[in-house]
């Protein structure tokens, strides 16, 4: 059974969900509120079949994204941005900090580890937004929000390209999902942009 959150802890991730919409509603990058909303979704379905404390695995993906280094100039501010808000709720040091550590191993260029079940959960929630149908959306938005070309047949230009995303990174995720649950969606939403990137070289190489 999955620790549910209690009647503080609802109002507590009620009051996160506004500050989230706040500040992320006019974000262009794709990292807007909807991708956060979505991965609370994701977290929430994952959670139907993992122990985990519910809690900690909703209020960290509700923070995940706040104070990342690509929405700050390349500047990693989230343990003083997510510290500053949950002090702002009263909420207890020893929850902050799982909170942090939760956020923490999360990233996929941080390259770390997750090294609980709850970080494992919020991780695989972030990833299956990243692929699919609207991983290929927010990847096109993030390629456009850096000014990347779309694709390039030339061998050096190619490196720096939308498209080129897709093999540095959203086609390793599914092999990198921690949980059963999230495994099983990813292989759908991986055979997708599979079929999407074909369609794509056979569209471009008329
Ligand atoms: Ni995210």
């Amino acid at each position: 059974m999955t620790q549910q959150p209690s009647y503080i802890e609802k109002d507590i991730l009620i009051k996160t969900q506004e500050y989230i919409k706040k500040t992320f509603l006019q974000e262009g990058t794709g990292h807007d509120y909807y991708h956060i909303d979505r991965v609370v979704i994701n977290a929430k379905k994952i959670l139907e079949t993992e122990e985990a404390d519910e809690f900690l695995v909703e209020l960290a993906a509700w923070l995940h994204d706040v104070g990342d280094y690509k929405l700050h100039d390349g500047v990693d501010k989230s343990e003083e941005l997510i510290t500053q808000f949950l002090k702002s709720l009263a909420i207890d040091s020893s929850v902050i900090n799982r909170i942090i550590e939760i956020v923490s191993q999360v990233s996929f260029s941080k390259g770390k580890i997750p090294l609980s079940i709850e970080a494992e959960i919020v991780q695989d929630a972030d990833r299956l937004d990243a692929i699919g149908a609207i991983g290929i959306a927010r990847c096109f938005a993030y390629g456009g929000s850096k000014n990347r070309i779309l694709y390039s047949p030339d061998p050096v230009e190619k490196e720096n390209t939308t498209v080129q995303h897709f093999y540095d990174k959203l086609f390793k995720l599914k092999d990198l999902m921690n949980t059963e649950t999230a495994k099983k969606i990813a292989q759908d939403r991986h055979s997708f942009m599979e079929e999407y990137i074909a369609q794509f070289y056979n569209e471009v190489q008329l």
